[in-house]
């Protein structure tokens, strides 16, 4: 038996080596080139579901006093976030946090910065009882919905148990599945449509050459590992531990969730402490604190030529 399975082992390892030169011997053109992929054109969802939380996503019933809407600090129209350093919630409560884009998250391996939450419907509760954002409790909600007799009918002509926090998070998930932005320059650049401008072009083999890319990679590139705020050198921002507050493990520290690139021209100001204003400055303090590099003005000026080909059509629900 013993001698069975040292060959299996074996035997593995060897198939590993085989597959492994195999694969480096093959010709480039059947090698993945790009570490980032475009935007799918659609992705599947359900219409009533979507509709119905499109209505929720801008509307203020989902909070207390009913003053603010998931849409007051995501601006489905000026780049899905709130253009401020830190949202202000009810009764003007500040957080302390810079709100992120809606477009794309359905593209995250998780929501927040810390990733603290696993999908689009864990997400979207925390926001609606956050005592800062829009300070509700779920059955307040609830019986305000089955007051209205558009959700009322809306509600429980799609969901069996008709309105349920499970079912209210269900249909605003449904809405952000369609918040995808497709058709950047990028990406059609990525499928053979369009070029690039020399200096876009010169741009991505910056972004390539210089390491970004690493981190900022994939569909979103961007939104699918956890990374360190100041990998080369320390970064003066102390007030989030980002990652750590969810494991509580010290390795965490200051790690945050990538984020993503898509639209980034349209969603200062940049970082989780909203501390830049300007892409220009946000690429040069990647490239320091980062990769420890101090890159040459137009080296920053083509990154930044590349980062707006990033910008993608609006999401179809919303033009139609
Ligand atoms: C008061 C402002 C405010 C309101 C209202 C608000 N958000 Fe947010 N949203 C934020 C902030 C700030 C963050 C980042 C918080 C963090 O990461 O700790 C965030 C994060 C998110 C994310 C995660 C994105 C990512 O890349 O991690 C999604 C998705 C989102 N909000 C959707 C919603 C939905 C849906 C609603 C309504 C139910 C809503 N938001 C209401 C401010 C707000
Ligand atoms: C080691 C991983 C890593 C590398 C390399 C890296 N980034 Fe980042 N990037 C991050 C992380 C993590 C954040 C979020 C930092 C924060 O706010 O906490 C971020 C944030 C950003 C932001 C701000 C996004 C927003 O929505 O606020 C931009 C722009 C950006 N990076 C561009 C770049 C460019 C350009 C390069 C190359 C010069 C680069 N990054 C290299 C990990 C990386």
């Amino acid at each position: 038996m013993l001698s069975r399975s040292v060959i299996n082992t074996i035997g593995l390892i060897l198939c590993f080596f085989v597959v492994t030169i195999a694969c480096s011997l093959l010709p480039d053109y059947v090698q993945p080139q790009e570490l980032i992929t475009p935007i799918p054109v659609s992705i599947p969802f359900d219409k009533r579901k979507a509709l119905l939380g499109r209505k929720l996503f801008s509307d203020t019933i989902l909070s207390k006093d009913n003053t603010l809407s998931c849409s007051s600090c995501h601006d489905l129209e000026n780049g899905g976030d709130d253009g401020r350093r830190f949202s202000v919630g009810i009764k003007g409560k500040q957080g302390n946090i810079n709100a992120p884009t809606v477009f794309n998250a359905v593209f995250n391996f998780a929501q927040f910065w810390d990733g603290r939450a696993g999908d689009l419907k864990e997400q979207a509760k925390a926001p609606i009882t956050n005592p800062i954002e829009m300070a509700s409790l779920f059955e307040d909600v609830i019986s305000k919905l089955n007051k209205n007799p558009y959700y009322k009918s809306e509600f429980n002509k799609i969901y069996r148990d008709g309105v349920t926090e499970d079912n209210i998070v269900d249909a605003i998930a449904e809405f952000e599945k369609t918040l995808i932005t497709p058709y950047s320059k990028f990406d059609n650049f990525l499928r053979g449509e369009t070029v690039l401008s020399p200096a876009e072009a010169d741009g991505y083999r910056e972004f390539q050459s210089k390491g970004c890319i690493a981190c900022h990679n994939g569909v979103n590139i961007g939104g699918n590992m956890y990374q360190k705020f100041g990998v080369i050198e320390k970064h003066r921002g102390k007030d989030h531990l980002g990652r750590y507050n969810v494991t509580k493990k010290e390795k965490d520290k200051f790690f945050f969730k990538v984020p993503t690139l898509r639209n980034i021209a349209l969603t200062s100001p940049y970082f989780h402490d909203g501390d830049v204003l300007d892409l220009t400055e946000a690429v040069k303090v990647m490239a320091k604190y980062q990769l420890g590099r101090k890159l040459k003005e137009e080296e920053v000026a083509s990154i930044v030529a590349f980062l707006k080909t990033l910008t993608g059509h609006p999401a179809e629900i919303l033009i139609k």
